[in-house]
């Protein structure tokens, strides 16, 4: 299984990895966790990646794509890996490409979990992240559209993008989301 799980901030991409991991037994990789245990850590990455967190913009392509290239040659991806918050830009798609053609490995499907703006904003604030508070909120939904939207029709064009409808309880729509899976 090699998938992208896609969505807007707070739509559940976290919350489906789980159970797909629990079910499936390949890595959730996220980029929001690695580069938050880089925060923790106090890395000299994680000092960079701070003041873009922080601020709901998204942290430098070079420095998000040389985190998953590293990721996916570790050992434990050899039975594929569900992507989680990557890619969220154009160029980091196109890397996540070129990267998968060199391993043999391609992308088999993205699936899009979609959440109306004002959930998603209650979910985020119920949640209390240190960067849910309702101004940054806002602006990685501002991000989410201008940066990462446009990877929909990407991904449309390469015959992988399937939609599903990410209201509900975790379990229907996890059930959705098993449906859309590759076979
Ligand atoms: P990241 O950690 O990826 O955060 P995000 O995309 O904003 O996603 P969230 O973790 O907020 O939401 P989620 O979709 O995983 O939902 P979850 O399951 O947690 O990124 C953080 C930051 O890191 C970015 O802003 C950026 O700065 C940087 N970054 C990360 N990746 C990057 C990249 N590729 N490029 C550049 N920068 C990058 O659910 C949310 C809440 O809702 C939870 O409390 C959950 O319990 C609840 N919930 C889940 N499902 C349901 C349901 N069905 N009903 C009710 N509540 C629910």
């Amino acid at each position: 299984m090699r998938i992208v799980l896609f969505g807007a901030p707070g739509t559940g991409k976290g919350t489906q990895s789980e159970k797909l991991v629990a079910e499936f037994g390949v890595p959730q990789i996220s980029t929001g966790d690695l580069l938050r245990q880089a925060v923790a850590d106090g890395t000299e990455l994680g000092k960079r990646a701070k003041a873009a967190m922080d601020a709901g913009e998204l942290v430098s392509d070079d420095v998000v794509i040389g985190m998953i290239r590293e990721r996916l040659n570790e050992p434990d991806t050899g039975n594929g890996f569900i992507l989680d918050g990557f890619p969220r830009s154009l160029t980091q798609a196109e890397a996540l490409d070129e990267l998968l053609a060199d391993m043999g490995r391609p992308i088999q499907a993205v699936i899009h979990l979609e959440v109306d703006n004002e959930e998603i904003v209650q979910r985020l604030l119920d949640r209390g992240r240190a960067d849910d508070n309702e101004d940054t909120i806002r602006n990685r939904l501002q991000v989410f559209q201008n940066q990462t939207q446009p990877l929909i029709e990407y991904y449309r064009q390469q015959g992988k993008f399937t939609a599903v409808d990410g209201m509900g309880t975790v379990d229907e729509i996890y059930a959705r989301i098993k449906d859309a899976l590759p076979a």
